[in-house]
């Protein structure tokens, strides 16, 4: 996307919403009508109408279009930390004092609140005691709600190839609960669990919490290397591999598929469970990835992970665990000894938005609001020199520091002086080496706090800009 085009259409945008060219409320010209008589690309126009929003100019109706926010409403328009209109970050100076306090946060693979659906859970969260008046004065089976089972059956059938009865799916208190849940079912003090380096934090303290040894496995651009897979499964004898093969956490690689065949089969054939976490496979940018590892699985040995906090409302805390007979009675066991069951009133509540039809035309707009994001980061980093592997879904980079800049931590020091966050790659690395890559999600910051965002991590990490 042309950088400059994107600045004239929005700042001819801003002018037009300043001279009051528009009503209040009034609807203002569609992407395709606008991109027309522009001659511009509709993917600029919509950047443009996004900053418009976000920058508390215009409002977005559901199935309709933008239009003008009035006045009155704008003043009420509560800006975010990392919200600022693009023409105030750029003319600043890179370190200006006065927003040199504002945290711009990469640090956290969460989806910008702003870009999450919101608006129909609170809808759902009050019909809710209309169709379900009872939901508070019960409590929800360990296993969880019925309804809801039946309804992710038949979703993760219809979209993820993975065939399921009602009796292999246990709702969890978020996926950190179900990996937490397989630790404490799984492993004993001082058995081998093997996990991809680098890998999701808070697995890394799981699995160390319940006395586990790790072993790392790399996880590259391709996948693993599955000859040194099958030699560490031969020797160690692991009780379980935790992965996260889908645009995984923090370096948005994909495993392929030949592999995940091959990753069943190795499971089964040395039987070491595979706990595959699937927290972000609707969040892709080209074409939709590969079924899960656990579509292969004829035998149970893998047990399937699936979070809906990264596209839906990481505050309802749902999310469902699969897993066959004696493992899932296991698993039961566990869930009934820390909470006895899922809130049921947020089960309901996802239920009721999951069954509606939203979600499909809610994930194409958020894919195209974060393949956005992804790109202005990229951009701004390119200018820099720095490397990474363009990853083709999930939330964050994984970038390379220049040498001459010194550790992850160090440039995080430096940055935090500054207002900027992001997550050093030590803490995804389950032996605490990787000090030369950070993780910097492009998911929770606006386009106009990642470029700004981008320039303060820039000047911090030591390196001068290239011309
Ligand atoms: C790989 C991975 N698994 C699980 C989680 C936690 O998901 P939940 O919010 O459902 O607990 C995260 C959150 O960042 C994650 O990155």
């Amino acid at each position: 996307m042309d950088k400059r085009l994107f600045r004239q259409v929005y700042d001819l945008l801003l002018e037009k919403l300043k001279n009051k060219e528009w009503e209040e409320h009034e609807k203002l010209p569609s992407v395709r009508i606008l991109a027309e008589e522009l001659g511009v690309n509709r993917l600029t126009v919509l950047r443009a109408y996004q900053l418009l929003k976000e920058t508390g100019r215009i409002y977005v109706k559901e199935k309709s279009g933008y239009y003008v926010l009035p006045e009155k409403q704008r003043e009420g328009h509560v800006r975010t930390k990392e919200e600022a209109p693009l023409h105030e970050s750029e003319s600043e100076s890179r370190f200006g004092a006065r927003r040199s306090a504002q945290l711009h946060s990469f640090a956290q693979a969460l989806v910008d609140p702003a870009l999450l659906p919101n608006r129909y859970f609170s809808e759902y969260a009050k019909k809710v005691f209309d169709l379900y008046p009872k939901v508070l004065g019960t409590y929800s089976s360990v296993q969880g709600d019925e309804e809801l089972r039946s309804v992710l059956c038949r979703l993760f059938a219809r979209t993820h190839q993975l065939h399921l009865n009602m009796e292999d799916l246990m709702i969890t208190t978020g996926a950190q609960q179900a990996i937490d849940l397989t630790a404490r079912a799984f492993v004993q003090s001082g058995e081998v669990v093997l996990i991809e380096r680098p890998t999701y934090h808070a697995a890394i303290t799981i699995f160390e919490g319940c006395g586990a040894r790790l072993v790392p496995v790399d996880i590259h651009p391709d996948g693993y290397d599955m000859d040194h897979l099958e030699a560490l499964l031969r020797q160690y004898q692991p009780k379980l591999f935790y992965m996260n093969p889908t645009f995984h956490n923090p370096t948005g690689y994909t495993v392929p598929i030949r592999q995940r065949k091959l990753l069943a089969e190795l499971a089964e054939r040395y039987q070491c469970l595979i706990v595959e976490d699937d927290s972000f496979r609707d969040i892709y940018f080209g074409e939709p990835p590969p079924p899960p590892v656990a579509s292969y699985d004829t035998e149970g040995w893998v047990i399937y992970i699936r979070s809906f906090s990264k596209y839906a409302a990481p505050g309802l805390r749902v999310a469902a665990v699969c897993a066959q007979p004696p493992r899932m009675n296991l698993l039961l066991q566990y869930k009934y000894q820390m909470d006895n069951g899922a809130p049921l009133l947020n089960q309901k509540v996802f239920l009721l938005y999951l069954a509606s039809e939203r979600l499909t035309g809610h994930l194409e707009k958020l894919r195209i609001a974060l393949g956005i994001r992804k790109t202005v980061m990229e951009e701004e980093l390119r200018t820099a020199g720095w490397t990474w592997e363009s990853p083709q879904g999930g939330l964050s980079l994984w970038v390379r520091l220049p040498a001459e800049g010194g550790s992850a931590e160090e440039v995080l020091r430096r940055c935090a002086e500054h207002g900027v966050a992001f997550s050093p790659g030590n803490a995804h690395d389950p032996i605490r080496e990787l000090r030369n890559y950070i993780r910097l999600s492009y998911s929770f910051v606006n386009e106009a706090g990642i470029r700004e965002g981008m320039r303060r991590l820039i000047s911090c990490s030591g390196v001068p800009e290239r011309a």
